[in-house]
């Protein structure tokens, strides 16, 4: 599997930043194609980041998308928009969307088959809270988030985001990651047989060029979700380049 390195923009970017960012990402590319690179900007510009990034190896994602395929859902976005905009990729579940939004697994369930069904491909995130790693349950809670979100026949990737890591300076510990890491592949083998083999694994929280080597040489990890370094295009290219070969 070939490394994913995935920029999740948030709530940043006008047009014309994110125009210059994109312009930029595109501009620097051209010595990593040893990963594969995407960038997940706010739903407003992607069309715009789209049509900058044509023909650029690097593919657009949206950040969220809602579960059913139309309707009466103010303010939500749904899979086909995003797909319409120009992505083919999508980030669900990210803890900011399940504390700021109540998001469940079984929402994130529906979004997942949803996204799948507009022909997105899902990055699923799970991620235990400080405390629940102060009691000893980051497993437990990862395993039910894994257990709960993903439907059968899961075709995506998953992001492994402890919430205290994520835009707080301080990633989880080399050991911290990779026994997270090898307990959700040992659930994808449970929950998906043969199958769970192919699901490649993302780290995220604080993701930095300085982190990125050894945070991405580490077993059965997959490549990062960077939130904060993906908005210089400098910095998210050098993790991009520090991912091994
Ligand atoms: P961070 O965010 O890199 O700023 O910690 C990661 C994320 O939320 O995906």
């Amino acid at each position: 599997m070939r490394p994913l390195i995935a920029g999740n923009w948030k709530m940043h970017g006008t047009r014309a930043e994110a125009l210059a960012l994109a312009a930029a990402l595109r501009a620097g590319c051209g010595d990593v194609a040893h990963c594969d690179l995407l960038v997940c900007p706010p739903a407003t510009v992607l069309h715009a980041v789209a049509q900058a990034l044509a023909g650029a190896p690097i593919a657009l994602g949206g950040q969220d998308c809602h579960g059913e395929a139309n309707g009466a859902h103010t303010g939500d976005i749904a899979a086909a928009m995003l797909r319409d905009a120009g992505a083919s990729w999508v980030i669900l579940g990210h803890s900011e969307r399940r504390a700021d939004h109540g998001e469940t697994d079984e929402t994130v369930r529906e979004k997942v088959l949803a996204a799948v069904s507009a022909g997105l491909c899902p990055i699923v995130c799970v991620g235990e809270s400080a405390a629940q790693r102060a009691e000893g349950r980051e497993t437990e809670v990862v395993g039910w988030q894994i257990s709960g979100s993903l439907p059968q026949d899961f075709s995506g990737v998953i992001a492994y985001e402890p919430i205290w890591a994520i835009g707080s300076g301080q990633h989880a510990t080399p050991a911290d990651v990779t026994t997270m890491h090898a307990f959700i592949r040992e659930e994808l083998h449970r929950q998906f047989g043969a199958c769970g083999a192919g699901i490649s694994i993302l780290y995220g929280g604080s993701v930095k060029p300085a982190n990125a080597a050894e945070l991405l040489a580490l077993p059965e990890v997959g490549g990062a979700l960077v939130g904060g370094a993906s908005l210089v295009a400098d910095d998210f290219l050098a993790i991009a380049r520090a991912t091994p070969r």
